[in-house]
């Protein structure tokens, strides 16, 4: 199992090209399902959990190859509508498949996902929205069996308990081929939401308001292929943007713009950062003090639970104490006792984290059982003094693109060591 050596340094400085958004390329992969012929995905991110869904796709029956950022996906021919288990449990996203499989095949039979590090992540509300639409939903031996009467889902009106982000995507790729019209509210307006819309639309669909908390979508017979290029990944430039932060750096993130960042940027710019839009990019300035500021995550456009644990980070050198509030998931703390053991001053109280600020962190040998974790001792061990050994790397590998090929010409000192254990 490989890990990631940081000696920490001094401020990173330079460009740095953001890559395709993970969060994005798998719905959008999954949402092929749903025409014949072949579809072109470009700017898409080479990671861990992309490849499981060409694998998953792969089981499907469907034909699904990644090459230099190119994904091909052709889902003609017979799809056997079953997501094993293996697959589901590797990667929680691969619950995608339900929504497109339910409206092109009028079945599905998906492993539930189990409850996974960050809390127990139910599914109910895909499932409410399903049947709504009129499809019968069953659990069997830890599946859920999803069947259409008649094959065809009927439009309908669904309100959401909770705007959850790949149930508004999986309901509406469910909607996009029934009979008549689906009205979604209280939904995810995420990015990724919207860039799912705008791809479904470009294969023929009639999504109205993605983006906003109601959707409405008016069901069509068929759909075609499409060639798409994916919008660029707004938490690894956020991630980056905490690294600019958190060593007095100065860098430039290359091909993405304020609006998907905008509670990121409000955040880093209370803590002393200078923010400035720079051709087709963003310039992130770190401030010599860093200042503390309080948080609570929140779907979009609140700021994001998967910047949390980096922008915790960064309270870690505050001069003062930060607050943070977590309400999206009910255990995305894990990274608190690693920091600790570099020397942080953290204690956590139900989903509130006090953050007393350290004058330095200690490199450590430190272990991460999430992605966004995994990132925030990354971003830690950038500014320790002494080495850090990051363990459980495929963690970051499943949402980050190469991060030590990244930050090393930008001055980190970071080497990927293969193979231990
Ligand atoms: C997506 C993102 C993930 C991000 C999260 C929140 C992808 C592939 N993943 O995950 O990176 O951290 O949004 O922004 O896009 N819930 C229910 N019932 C449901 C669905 C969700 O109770 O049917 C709860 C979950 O347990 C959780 C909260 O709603 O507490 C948010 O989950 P959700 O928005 O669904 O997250 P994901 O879509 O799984």
């Amino acid at each position: 199992m490989d890990s990631i050596e940081i000696v920490g340094g001094g401020p990173l400085v330079g460009s740095v090209p953001i890559s395709g958004a993970k969060n994005a390329a798998l719905p959008i992969m999954t949402a092929a399902l749903l025409a014949d012929g072949e579809h072109v995905f470009r700017n898409v991110p080479n990671l861990r959990d992309v490849h499981t869904m060409t694998k998953l796709l792969g089981q499907l029956g469907v034909e699904a190859t990644y090459e230099d950022g190119q994904v091909h996906v052709t889902a003609s021919g017979t799809i056997e509508p079953t997501a094993p288990y293996d697959l589901v449990k590797q990667m929680r996203a691969s619950v995608l498949v339900l929504g497109p499989l339910v409206a092109r095949c009028g079945r599905a039979i998906v492993s539930m996902p189990g409850g996974c590090a960050i809390g127990a992540r139910p599914i109910d509300q895909h499932l409410k929205g399903l049947e709504a639409m009129g499809a019968d939903v069953e659990l069997h031996h830890g599946y859920v069996e999803v069947n259409v009467p008649g094959g065809r889902l009927k439009g309908s009106d669904v309100t959401l308990d909770f705007p959850t982000h790949t149930g508004t995507e999986n309901l509406m790729c469910a909607a996009v081929l029934a009979k008549g019209r689906t009205t979604l509210t209280n939904c995810a307006r995420e990015p990724e939401v919207e860039e799912l819309a705008r791809v479904l639309n470009k294969m023929g669909a009639r999504i109205e308001g993605a983006g906003t908390s109601v959707i409405s979508i008016e069901g069509v017979d068929s759909l075609n292929p499409v060639d798409h290029a994916i919008i660029p990944d707004r938490i690894e430039a956020g991630t980056f943007m905490v690294a600019a932060a958190a060593t007095r750096g100065d860098l430039l993130l290359e091909g993405i713009g304020f609006e998907p960042l905008e509670a990121v940027i409000a955040k880093l710019r209370e803590a002393g950062s200078t923010i400035e839009r720079e051709g087709d990019g963003i310039r992130v300035v770190g401030s010599e003090v860093i200042r503390p500021t309080d948080i609570i995550t929140q779907p979009h456009p609140g700021f994001p639970t998967d910047m949390q644990a980096q922008l915790m980070m960064l309270m870690c050198l505050a001069n003062g104490t930060s607050r943070i509030t977590e309400t999206v998931f009910e255990n995305r703390f894990m990274h608190v006792s690693e920091l600790n053991r570099m020397g942080a001053d953290i204690q956590v109280h139900g989903r509130t984290a006090t953050v007393h600020g350290v004058s330095r962190l200690e490199g450590a040998e430190v272990m991460a059982t999430d992605l966004r974790a995994s990132a925030s001792l990354v971003l830690a061990g950038l500014v320790a003094e002494g080495t850090t050994q990051v363990r459980r790397v495929y963690h970051l590998d499943r949402g980050y693109e190469h991060i030590e090929e990244k930050l090393a010409p930008l001055g980190a000192n970071i080497t990927r060591v293969t193979g231990n254990a």
